[in-house]
């Protein structure tokens, strides 16, 4: 576009402008935040180019997205999440140690505390009639296991929906539950086995895949959080293999290392875990990264 002088504006100057505005900010992250922010939304705009009706219907999107918001659902979340920048900020700030286990989105459904629950108890409260059974351990870099770690599970039921979203056919804490590893840094639960599902699209982001032909699933998963004193918790999932959508989830979260390790349980689980012979049995080893010496990331 060429540079234009309307009154006293000039835009070719103007982003110079701005950013100087932010000269006498004392905090230097900051100023480096609104800097990059103001350079790079000029370059944005100048690229596009925008009408003023364009421009206002941003601002409209932009206010839907927050009028959205409750304490149940975080539309900021979910478009970040379609833009790939969650994903982008997970893995930035995934310093990864070597052995331990990948990270992948948190995502919006974990808004509710997970109830506390028993070792080999089930986190499914409406008694689905198949369980699967997920046996694991937490582990460090060095292969030790990691006693009284902490486990938060939560996942979507057999039809794809977290108790969140149905709050009328689900209790609250239906697929949730915060387990504490055993001495030997195990833990195992039973579950119902969970659906891909789509992400909700009754709300501005759901437009926007809409209108840019996107579809919203997500391929089937279980999401996890483990803690352990001296680690950095762990934020990650395990995908069910052969889940449509592994190759095109809606939020860009699938890495090849999470897709589980599935199987049948044999004699021995049958007898350790009271579960019958041939049901289904997913195994999860969660490795955590050591903290950062003097760091803030270990519980
Ligand atoms: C989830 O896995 O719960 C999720 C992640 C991102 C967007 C929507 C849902
Ligand atoms: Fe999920």
């Amino acid at each position: 576009m060429t540079s234009t002088h309307t009154g006293d504006v000039d835009i070719a100057t103007l982003t110079d402008e701005v950013i100087r505005s932010f000269d006498g900010t004392p905090n230097v992250r900051t100023k480096a935040i609104v800097t990059a922010l103001v350079r790079h939304l000029h370059n944005f705009v100048r690229e596009i180019e925008p009408s003023l009706p364009e421009w206002e219907t941003a601002i409209e999107f932009l206010t839907a997205v927050g009028k959205k918001c409750d304490p149940v659902r975080q539309e900021f979340v979910l478009l970040s999440d379609v833009l790939g920048v969650s994903m982008l900020v997970e893995t930035i700030n995934d310093q990864q140690a070597p052995g331990a286990t990948d990270s992948t989105v948190l995502g919006p459904f974990h808004m509710t505390e997970s109830p506390a629950r028993q070792l080999g108890d089930t986190i499914d409260e409406v008694g689905a009639p198949q369980h699967l059974l997920v046996t694991g351990t937490v582990r460090s870099t060095q292969g030790e296991p990691l006693p009284h770690a902490t486990v938060d599970v939560w996942q979507c039921n057999e039809e794809g929906f977290y108790d969140v979203q149905q709050p009328d056919l689900q209790p609250a804490g239906n697929g949730r539950g915060l387990f504490t590893t055993d001495q030997q840094g195990r833990f195992w639960f039973r579950t119902v086995t969970p659906s891909h599902y789509p992400i909700p699209t009754d709300g501005p982001v759901g437009e926007l895949l809409h209108a840019t032909g996107r579809h919203p699933y997500r391929p089937a998963h279980i999401h996890f959080i483990a803690a352990a004193p001296q680690h950095r918790p762990l934020t990650t999932h395990i995908f069910m293999p052969g889940s449509p959508y592994l190759d095109s989830d809606a939020v860009f979260a699938v890495k090849h290392s999470l897709v589980g390790d599935m199987g049948t349980a044999d004699a021995e689980h049958a007898a350790q875990f009271g579960v019958e012979i041939g049901s289904p049995l997913a195994t999860v080893d969660l490795v955590l990264a050591p903290a950062a010496p003097g760091g803030t990331d270990a519980p």
